[in-house]
């Protein structure tokens, strides 16, 4: 645990480490009981920098045991703290200072004499990146020790870390519950010269119970419409105006807090605004952490269409975090299995079941890393990605114009899925067990394989408009080589397709 003095350190290592059934030591006794001299004295008498030194001696010998330890307020000023604490989990717990005035035992504490107000707010100012940069996760100090033990254990159990190969633009995509208290540590490694943060997110979820995440920057919360309405011109405009207002430097970041809709649009204004500024991503619809916000797609919609203007953007990191699907919708469950689904299709995964939302989430980030690594920009890999998503853009659109509510973007690609099968059967590459057998994984998941009322001939005006159809119709198909691009399919083929499957019960 590392944080200022009187931010309950001492007092958090304690109760956690009764919870875990381990030892609580703090390194202020530790290097009472090693040299007998109190911290006090050692100030005092040696001079800060000797009592540096012994201190690292005691952090390096609490590490060789399972243990919570309660660092110093001031033990990351020595280099060789720090290092020590690289690659541990580290706990940054941050408050105000009136916080911590408020908790401050101000009798015997040499580094704070004086004005302990002001002396207090210059060493926060100093060390804030220190503890940035060792952070693993930072929560407030603010609330109760019965709120944190609990919060904190549940961050120890093991998350999963998928990354993203693209050289020197290479991320990683975290998957726990809890990930977004990674968020401080993640901007202060990725964009060490940032002094601000500009977080983008909508009004409905800044008043979810869990948004309570900490930047470790300067902070200015941005809102934007809810859903597909994120996604325009004059949004993106009114941002950056908002981006440059609150002074955001080239240096400084971008943070979506959301689903696909704001990712996309923060993505958006990061390649941007000054010409591309950093920006990360807190997926929090299941959609986006295995779909939208891996990948560094981004866009705005037009009138014409969705997506049709936008840039590739890679994020420095993404965390998705499980907890906060805990408030997620049905609906939004359901939209995001259609992605996870085809995932497990492409992988040969007939066994998944919705009951593990942490291993689908990783198996759909997994492969979708993999992919981005090898083929950034969308050539024949990254289309593969594309399975079931001929259809699924063509009803979205269709639908759009009807009622914008009646199909979300996964249920349509669960439909697309179940059309790609058929029209595979069709072109003699499966058997007929493997389109029952598709039906079946989609239905597990609570998805449609019916298509419903929709014009033929639209959806195939739609298809060969479709800026991924290329000049004829082209589909990505299961098939004796596995699921792959099939480009000049018949338009013939794939009417008597469509028609068959408006025919079925
Ligand atoms: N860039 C890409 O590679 C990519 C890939 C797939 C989809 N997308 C885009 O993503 C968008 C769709 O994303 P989406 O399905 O996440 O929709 P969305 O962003 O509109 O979110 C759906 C709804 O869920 C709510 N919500 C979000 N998180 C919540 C939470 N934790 N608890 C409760 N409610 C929550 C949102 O407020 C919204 O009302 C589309 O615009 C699509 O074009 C982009």
């Amino acid at each position: 645990m590392v944080g200022m003095p009187g931010v309950g350190k001492s007092a958090l290592a304690h109760a956690l480490a009764e919870v875990r059934g381990v030892t609580a030591l703090d390194t202020d006794d530790l290097v009472d009981e090693m040299t007998g001299r109190s911290v006090q004295e050692w100030i005092r008498v040696e001079g800060e920098a000797a009592f540096r030194e012994v201190e690292a001696d005691a952090l390096e010998r609490a590490l060789t045991e399972d243990v919570v330890v309660a660092t110093g307020g001031g033990t990351l000023t020595s280099s060789r703290s720090r290092e020590l604490l690289v690659g541990q989990p580290v706990l940054w717990l941050d408050a105000d200072v009136d916080t911590l005035l408020t908790r401050l035992d101000e009798t015997d504490r040499p580094l704070l004499e004086g004005d302990p107000r002001t002396r207090l707010s210059e060493l926060a100012d100093a060390r804030r990146s220190l503890y940035a940069e060792a952070a693993t996760w930072t929560l407030s100090g603010a609330q109760s020790l019965d709120a944190l033990v609990p919060r904190v254990d549940a961050l120890l159990t093991p998350s999963m870390t998928r990354r993203v190969e693209l050289g020197e633009r290479s991320y990683d995509v975290v998957i726990a519950r809890g990930a977004r208290h990674r968020l401080a540590g993640l901007l202060s490694r990725s964009a060490p010269r940032a002094r601000r943060a500009a977080l983008l997110t909508t009004a409905s979820l800044r008043v979810q119970p869990w948004f309570d995440l900490s930047t470790g920057l300067e902070t200015v919360v941005i809102e934007v419409p809810d859903g597909e309405a994120a996604k325009t011109f004059s949004t993106l405009e009114q941002v950056c105006e908002q981006l440059a207002h609150a002074g955001l430097s080239r240096h400084d970041v971008v943070v979506s807090v959301g689903g696909g809709a704001v990712c996309d649009l923060a993505g958006f204004v990061a390649a941007i605004y000054l010409r591309g500024v950093g920006v990360a991503h807190v997926a929090t619809t299941l959609l986006a952490q295995v779909d939208a916000a891996v990948g560094g797609k981004t866009a705005v919609d037009l009138a014409a269409g969705k997506n049709l203007v936008g840039a590739f953007h890679q994020p420095l990191g993404v965390l998705c975090d499980l907890e906060v699907l805990d408030t997620l919708p049905e609906r939004e469950w359901r939209s995001g299995w259609g992605e996870v689904v085809k995932c497990a299709l492409l992988e040969g995964r007939d066994d998944v079941t919705p009951d593990e939302p942490a291993a689908l989430v990783d198996l759909a980030v997994d492969l979708k890393a993999r992919i981005v690594s090898s083929d950034e920009r969308e050539g024949a890999q990254r289309a593969l990605l594309n399975y079931g998503h001929t259809l699924a853009h063509a009803i979205e659109a269709l639908a759009l114009e009807r009622d914008p509510d009646e199909l979300r973007h996964g249920e349509a690609v669960g439909v697309g899925l179940a059309f790609a099968a058929r029209l595979a059967l069709r072109l003699g590459r499966i058997e007929a067990t493997r389109v029952e057998h598709v039906d079946e994984i989609l239905t597990r998941f609570g998805l449609e394989t019916r298509l419903k009322e929709f014009d033929t001939e639209e959806i195939l005006s739609y298809m060969a408009r479709d800026k991924k159809a290329h000049h004829d119709l082209t589909f990505v198909l299961d098939g004796p080589r596995g699921v792959e691009v099939v480009s000049g399919v018949d338009v013939g083929v794939v009417r008597a397709t469509l028609e068959a499957m408006k025919g079925e019960r």
